[in-house]
């Protein structure tokens, strides 16, 4: 039958030789019509190995499509990630120089900007270096829920809360899009646990998945056009999230209104057929199985021809979209200048400065006791896809020396000649098997005299902590969420030997996701939280401690008091270790033996992920979700609310009252009435925005508008949102449940939304 197949389609090629159709953006029905089904079968699936003429593109490429010069259809080129361009470490092109691209600020630390627009100008510095090496589509932006502070991927992700997730992934999506470069919204969905990612299952309600796991998308798609959207490894409630035509074409598509393609995660380990009706529409990487996989279910009928079709429709569709298709030629030169400018600018400006205690920031230049084995060694970014090989790093150290600090010379000499051994841990660790991770550097162990010696030479103690995380591996709870005993060691000598000379200390956290801070945060004067900000964090870093810049970030977490305060602590892998010599309990078919937290993963807490969970049990927390500090202060007046057609439209205005310039980050809450989205005394973020730089005294008012459906919640039974009546109270402020005003918005009608997007609700 396959031959039937090849003889009809070599003859029908062979009939139309002489019209043979050449791609344009308006003629591909009949392109679609032309090829074969070898042809269409091809198309879809990535340009792999067993493809003829296959070409691997630049090192470091994620992935290309299939090219046919015969219809002019090139080539596109879909590259990782959403921090920068991955290109391989090292590699150079002939005997030119080494090719880097630009490291910028990892996710968690963008959204920790609460600022649509530092989102934007990140997506628009990647879309310009993808256009540089000839990438059409960034695999990127990486958005989903911070579920657990443990998952290895949590620093390219954005926010345990998905409106802040889906807001700031849009204006990075549509930063990155005004370049000419596609995105691709990231993994859809549940997949907020690497453990046993290929396999493992995501077990959550449906009301849990709308509310949470879904809408960061859903508001993406709503503000936002991703050329495509990659469908994740893991299961969810038992079904791979590739095969499930219910997340795909009725959630995604249907309900969501998506219109653009669906691009598997980088697997072949799928059943091909099942995959296309569900709604997948390119296989990336791409293996000969699936092609041969296509053609057999087509013969055997287990494939239809309309869902191939729909699928080599959406790939012509993003093809003609993309640089290749225009002709654009990669110049290997990105502006590493230039972006290297805005990546100083944009980190600083989601850095969190947590304790400030007498005004000890901003500092000024002085003679500085500079400790840590990240002071010297910075960590710009996490590993695996969203590693970035970039130009030298820019380390603290080296930034307030700049700045004009004098570094104490001897803690110096004694860090460098021990961070080489990190940068070689870094190199054997998780750079060349990017799928490993990277082991924790142990902290260097100082004596007390070290320390006398060099407080004595110096007016300031300065210490960093560092986390790194990153693709196929979750962090775990002690001595990575926990701070290393040498670390602790650390803080408290130097604490106390520079408190007993009157002298303060200053810790910044480089981290990857949440760590343990309550039982140390009493110990210095000041703590700034870095994030992974990019290659030029050390500047960043330095223009925050000392006031060059206002910290005007906020958390997009909770950072809680222990781990197991976490809800669904207990429910992730988190103190799992893995055992390469019995993987029995990977495989989904009960083969194995099913291990719980990496076979399955529950999520019994349903809505109540960080903030949500926190404020409705009135549990204490050492930093809240929206927390966060600035050397000036700000007042809010005015509050007001309305409802505009099917919007409600808010305002509020923020005064600087302060003595320096600064941003304030405003987030909109609302608490529902009883009934409501949740009857448990809380709140839940709707909106953000923040002030420009307001001068002393200066003072703006802020806007805000969402859909009256997003004040509704999730009808599992009958499959729709409901929207509760009654008073709802409008919280402005950063800080969920620490409003700094308030007004009230009355619904005096119950509604009932259509999970249709489009669709009018009913009384
Ligand atoms: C990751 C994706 C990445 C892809 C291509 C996968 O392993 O999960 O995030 O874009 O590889 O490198």
């Amino acid at each position: 039958m396959i031959r039937i197949f090849v003889l009809a389609a070599g003859l029908f090629c062979a009939a139309s030789l002489f019209a043979q159709p050449f791609l344009t953006k308006d003629n591909i029905p009949e392109i679609v019509r032309a090829m074969s089904p070898e042809e269409k079968a091809c198309l879809v699936v990535g340009f792999n190995k067993g493809c003829p003429a296959y070409d691997p593109g630049l090192p470091g490429t994620g992935g290309l499509t299939y090219p046919m010069p015969k219809y002019g259809i090139p080539s596109i080129v879909l590259m990782d990630g959403p921090t920068g361009v991955r290109l391989e470490p090292d590699w150079q092109d002939g005997l030119g120089p080494v090719h880097f691209a630009t490291c910028f600020p990892s996710g968690i630390l963008t959204a920790a900007s609460w600022d649509r627009e530092v989102a934007a100008a990140i997506g628009r510095g990647i879309g310009q270096e993808a256009l540089s090496f000839g990438a059409d589509v960034m695999l990127g932006p990486g958005m989903n829920l911070l579920r657990n502070p443990l998952n290895g991927r949590n620093f390219e992700y954005f926010s345990e809360d998905p409106v802040l997730s889906g807001k700031i992934a849009a204006a990075y999506i549509n930063g990155l899009q005004a370049t000419g470069v596609g995105t691709s919204a990231k993994h859809f969905a549940a997949n907020s646990q690497e453990t046993n990612r290929l396999f493992g299952d995501s077990r959550l309600d449906t009301r849990t998945l709308r509310e949470l796991y879904l809408r960061g998308f859903e508001i993406a798609l709503r503000e936002s056009e991703p050329w495509t959207v990659m469908a994740s490894y893991n299961r969810l409630n038992g079904e791979y999230t590739q095969e499930s035509h219910d997340l795909l074409t009725k959630i995604l598509r249907d309900d969501f209104g998506y219109l653009g393609l669906v691009v598997t995660d980088w697997t072949g380990k799928r059943n091909t057929p099942l995959q296309l009706h569900a709604g997948i529409d390119l296989f990336m990487g791409g293996e000969k199985a699936q092609t041969e996989h296509i053609l057999a279910s087509l013969e055997s009928g287990t494939l239809l021809m309309a869902d191939l079709d729909r699928a080599v429709t959406q790939v012509l569709s993003l093809i003609v979209k993309t640089p290749a298709f225009r002709g654009h030629k990669a110049s290997l030169k990105p502006d590493l200048e230039a972006h290297a400018t805005l990546v100083r600018e944009q980190a600083a400006e989601g850095m969190v400065l947590l304790k400030n205690d007498a005004g000890t920031l901003p500092l000024h230049p002085c003679r500085a006791g500079v400790f840590g084995v990240h002071s010297y060694d910075l960590i710009p970014g996490g590993n695996g896809a969203a590693y970035v090989s970039c130009p030298p790093v820019v380390h603290l150290s080296d930034a307030l020396e700049e700045a004009g600090f004098e570094l104490d010379p001897l803690l110096g000499r004694l860090y460098q000649s021990y961070a080489p051994y990190a940068e070689v841990e870094v190199a054997l660790n998780h750079i060349v098997p990017v799928h490993v991770g990277k082991a924790q550097i142990p902290e260097l162990e100082l004596s007390n005299a070290c320390i006398v010696r060099a407080e004595k030479e110096t007016d300031v103690a300065v210490i960093t902590l560092g986390r790194t995380s990153g693709e196929a591996r979750d962090r775990i709870e002690s001595a990575d969420f926990e701070l290393q005993p040498s670390e602790v060691q650390l803080l408290r000598q130097v604490c106390e030997i520079y408190h007993a000379a009157g002298k303060k200390v200053v810790v910044v956290l480089n981290i990857c996701g949440q760590v343990e801070t309550a039982s140390w945060k009493d110990l210095p004067d000041a703590i700034l939280c870095a994030w992974l900000p990019g290659e030029e964090g050390g500047h960043a870093i330095a223009d925050v401690l000392t006031g060059r810049v206002n910290p005007s970030g906020r958390l997009p977490m909770t950072f809680p008091l222990d781990y197991f305060d976490w809800p669904g602590a207990e429910d992730f892998p988190y103190n799992f270790v893995s055992d390469r010599s019995n993987t029995s309990w990977i495989y989904p078919d009960g083969r194995g033996e099913l291990k719980k937290n990496v076979s399955y993963t529950e999520y019994p807490e349903g809505i109540y992920v960080g903030y949500r969970y926190f404020l409705t049990r009135d549990k204490a927390v050492s930093y809240p979700f929206g927390y966060g500090l600035s050397y000036t202060a700000f007042t809010y007046s005015g509050a007001s609310v309305r409802v505009r057609g099917d919007q409600i439209v808010a305002e509020v205005r923020v005064t600087n009252t302060g003595t320096v310039a600064g941003k304030e980050a405003v987030g909109l809450y609302v608490a529902a009435p009883k009934g409501g989205f949740t009857d448990k005394p809380s709140c839940e973020l709707r909106d953000f925005a923040k002030t420009r730089l307001l001068s002393p005294g200066e003072s703006e008012t802020l806007s805000f508008s969402f859909p009256i459906r997003d004040l509704s919640s999730f009808d599992a039974a009958r499959s729709c949102w409901d929207l509760a009546k009654g008073s709802y109270q409008i919280l402005f402020g950063a800080q969920a449940g620490s409003p700094e005003a308030a007004c009230s918005l009355n619904i005096s009608h119950s509604r009932r939304y259509p999970v249709r997007r489009a669709c009018e609700p009913s009384e």
